[in-house]
């Protein structure tokens, strides 16, 4: 299967099969968006309905492609009503979780992934696009720093929850915005993000140093 799904990568960046001849041939989009279709069917054939359910885009993310994530007021207003409704707060009100956690899950980008057991714990793989704790060697620079963010906050108990829906939802406040919606499909657990809103809020946390 993996064998298949390589040659099959490489056909197309090759130009090895009809399909690649078609994407190369000119007279785009249609007829590399079927090679594409036909790349993703074949990759997929094996996945079970969990993972086939993956593709199907709902329509917060079907908008913003049609609008290649810009699209206009009336859509993403429409985006954010629909995106903040999915948003569960605490019932105790309390959005911090234990900091030293939230490290964990910020530095951790498994889980989820068709080379990962079903059981693997998932992180939030913040770190992929954050600067967060000054101390931390290296970071991808998608999203802005979040260096000192509490502190730079006030450590406000409002802006903790702002920050808890913000990963929760980013679409909520951002429609199109980058940053998965973490919540939405239980990717990760509400504690999984009070911990991780704990890692910017506590004051002892490396974040704030
Ligand atoms: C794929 C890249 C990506 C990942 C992974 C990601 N973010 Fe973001 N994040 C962004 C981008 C881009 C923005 C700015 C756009 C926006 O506000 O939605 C952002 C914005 C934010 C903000 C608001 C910053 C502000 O302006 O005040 C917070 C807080 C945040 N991210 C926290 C997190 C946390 C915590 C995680 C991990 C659980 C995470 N992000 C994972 C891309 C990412």
């Amino acid at each position: 299967m993996l064998a298949r799904r390589a040659a099959i990568v490489a056909a197309l960046f090759c130009g090895t099969t009809a399909a690649a001849q078609e994407m190369k041939s000119g007279s785009l989009p249609e007829q590399g968006a079927s090679a594409l279709e036909r790349y993703v069917a074949e990759m997929w054939s094996g996945a079970d309905a969990d993972w086939k359910q993956r593709l199907q885009q709902d329509e917060t993310q079907a908008q913003c492609s049609r609008f290649r994530n810009n699209p206009p007021d009336d859509i993403a207003e429409a985006i954010r009503k629909r995106e903040a409704a999915t948003i569960a707060l605490p019932e105790d009100g309390n959005v911090l979780g234990r900091w030293q956690d939230g490290e964990k899950i910020a530095q951790n980008g498994r889980g989820g992934q068709f080379s990962d057991a079903p059981d693997t714990v998932r992180g939030g793989n913040c770190y992929a696009c954050h600067e967060m704790a000054k101390s931390e060697a290296s970071f991808g620079t998608l999203g802005p720093s979040l260096a000192e963010y509490g502190k730079l906050r006030g450590f406000s108990a409002e802006a903790a929850k702002e920050t808890f829906a913000k990963i929760y939802n980013s679409q909520a406040t951002l429609p199109c915005s980058s940053m998965p919606r973490f919540g939405v499909h239980g990717f990760l657990t509400a504690q999984q993000i009070k911990d991780v809103t704990a890692y910017l809020f506590d004051r002892e946390s490396p974040v704030n140093k």
